[in-house]
């Protein structure tokens, strides 16, 4: 764990994701009323939770079940002069208790597969007032028969990534209406996440020489990034945005 946080903090995210994809997936949002209650599930450092709240001026409240993230998501916010419109919650998305139909809007990028698409989706409904609109980003397959390559590397770390199909199906399913779905852009990955991640790893293998355990948890991020540097047009994170 020491190392995965080693490698894990202090990088602009800790998933795929950019301003621009956040405002595009808001602007898909039918109308909010003024000052929106959202909640932002798995916020991590929280460069979507600031975006939120510049361009809604609602109330955002955070969570996410690592304080240091929620550290530096509440010291930007106070740089930013936007810590009246974020509060950040310590707990685990496996036992939110918020008050049925409290929420305009439930974010969630990069965060929902550590439940599951289809049970943080189920679970959520509840939380959401009548017309409230959900927003998550999901990695998932763009291709219909991958590669053997990513195949087998994805159904060992993620074995129920879906077709964006199969996920707009589990949607309707739920009883929301599907609104739209958008694959992030391939700078998504690299600018925020990606290239900070790689020269992490590369300091932590000079660092980590000789300690086998580390170096293949580094090996592992490392080549991670490599398959999606040879198959980024077979999986993508996808953006879903729906309405109950
Ligand atoms: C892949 S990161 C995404 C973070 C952020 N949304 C982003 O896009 O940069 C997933 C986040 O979920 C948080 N997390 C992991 N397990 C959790 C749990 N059980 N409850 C709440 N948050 C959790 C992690 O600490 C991490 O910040």
């Amino acid at each position: 764990m020491d190392i995965f946080f080693e490698l894990h903090s202090n990088l602009p995210r800790e998933a795929p994701g950019n301003n621009d994809s956040t405002a595009k997936a808001l602007s898909f949002v039918p109308k909010l009323p003024q000052n929106p209650q959202i909640l932002d599930i798995g916020c991590g450092p929280g460069m979507q939770t600031l975006t939120l709240a510049k361009i809604t001026g609602g109330h955002i409240i955070a969570i996410d079940n690592h304080q240091p993230y929620l550290d530096v998501l509440q010291q930007c916010a106070e740089s930013e002069n936007l810590s009246s419109h974020i509060e950040t919650y310590n707990c685990s998305m496996f036992s939110l208790d918020f008050e049925h139909e409290s929420f305009d809007l439930i974010w969630s990028e990069g965060a929902i597969y550590i439940i599951g698409f289809q049970q943080g989706l189920q679970n959520w409904y509840s939380f959401l007032k009548p017309g409230g609109t959900v927003a998550v980003t999901e990695l998932s397959w763009l291709v219909k028969n991958p590669p053997s390559e990513p195949l087998q590397f994805w159904n060992h770390e993620y074995p129920n990534m879906k077709y964006v199909a199969e996920n707009i199906s589990i949607i309707q399913e739920l009883g929301y209406t599907y609104i739209h779905s958008f694959n992030l852009p391939e700078s998504a990955w690299w600018d925020n996440y990606y290239i900070p991640l790689e020269d992490r790893i590369s300091l932590l293998q000079t660092k980590y020489q000789g300690d086998v355990e580390a170096q293949s948890i580094l090996q592992l991020e490392q080549s991670e990034i490599e398959l999606y540097r040879n198959y980024s047009h077979c999986y993508g994170y996808v953006f879903y945005i729906m309405q109950k």
